[in-house]
């Protein structure tokens, strides 16, 4: 419990749940790509949720998939390709003509792209037991980037937020949540990790588990959260976070539902 306590996620409203554009506001732009960041401050998003993962020469790069054939056509694997290659694919077209030649972004370049004021939860992404060093570089950058965002550090794999936790201990950490996994099980495993937040599918959010989980020290944060009936839900159980692809509408949400200030 000390440990969350000296690493507190998110900073707290009053007034409503943060809203985070889910791979940045990636309905209204491609995902994981700067004009996303970009556009998810413009709608007044508090921050973005973004996927990380190395490519072949071992830069990190924010994508979620680890092929590339929904988001550029090209049948390549993130992991094997260098990033002088990944940096010739169009990831923007596919979303809308207008986005057109938008790149695959590095970690440093999209947090150089996001607000000192935003915050920033960057999806540790990594379904095998060794990481390649990725947690290590991902706390090594972080470090070294100079754009002074609140941080959290999040993945489904216990491991790779064992490692996050290890490398960057000063950074609040979560745990992914979804409705396939085992809940004791994730719970005593956030717990473990010193994990100071989940991260859960919206579907698990009610009034008493979310009662449940800030019972256990932790901030909840929800995703991905785009229905005006799942804010409402999410509003009412208490959920700290809001991750969504439409920020914008999610804030039109909160606000017909009047508890913002
Ligand atoms: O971090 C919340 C959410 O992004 C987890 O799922 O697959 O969209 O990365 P996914
Ligand atoms: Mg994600």
């Amino acid at each position: 419990m000390l440990a969350r306590l000296l690493t507190r996620p998110y900073p707290s409203r009053h007034d409503r749940p943060l809203v985070l554009g889910h791979r940045g506001a990636s309905a209204d732009a491609p995902e994981n790509t700067l004009a996303a960041f970009r556009e998810a401050v413009r709608q007044g998003a508090d921050g973005v949720e973004l996927d990380v993962m190395r490519c072949g020469s071992g830069e990190l790069v924010v994508c979620h998939d680890e092929w590339l054939d929904r988001l550029a056509g090209e049948h390549l694997e993130v992991a094997r390709t260098p990033l002088v290659a990944l940096r010739r694919l169009d990831v923007g077209s596919r979303h809308s003509a207008r986005f057109t030649g938008e790149r695959i972004p590095t970690l440093a370049e999209a947090l150089a792209v996001l607000p000192r004021a935003a915050v920033c939860n960057v999806e540790i992404k990594c379904d095998t037991l060794l990481d390649r060093g990725l947690s290590f570089r991902v706390a090594r950058e972080i470090r070294r980037s100079e754009a002074g965002q609140d941080l959290v550090l999040s993945s489904f794999n216990p491991l790779s937020l064992a490692r996050a936790r290890f490398f960057a201990p000063r950074l609040p950490a979560a745990l992914l949540v979804d409705t396939s996994q085992n809940l004791p099980l994730r719970e005593a495993a956030a717990r473990a990790l010193g994990a100071a937040a989940v991260h859960v599918e919206h579907r698990l959010c009610t009034p008493d588990s979310v009662r449940r989980w800030h019972r256990q020290g932790f901030k909840v944060a929800a995703w991905t959260v785009d229905e005006p009936g799942d804010v409402e839900r999410c509003c009412a159980a208490g959920v700290d976070v809001l991750i969504s692809n439409r920020p914008r509408a999610v804030l039109v949400s909160i606000d017909r539902l009047g508890i913002a200030d």
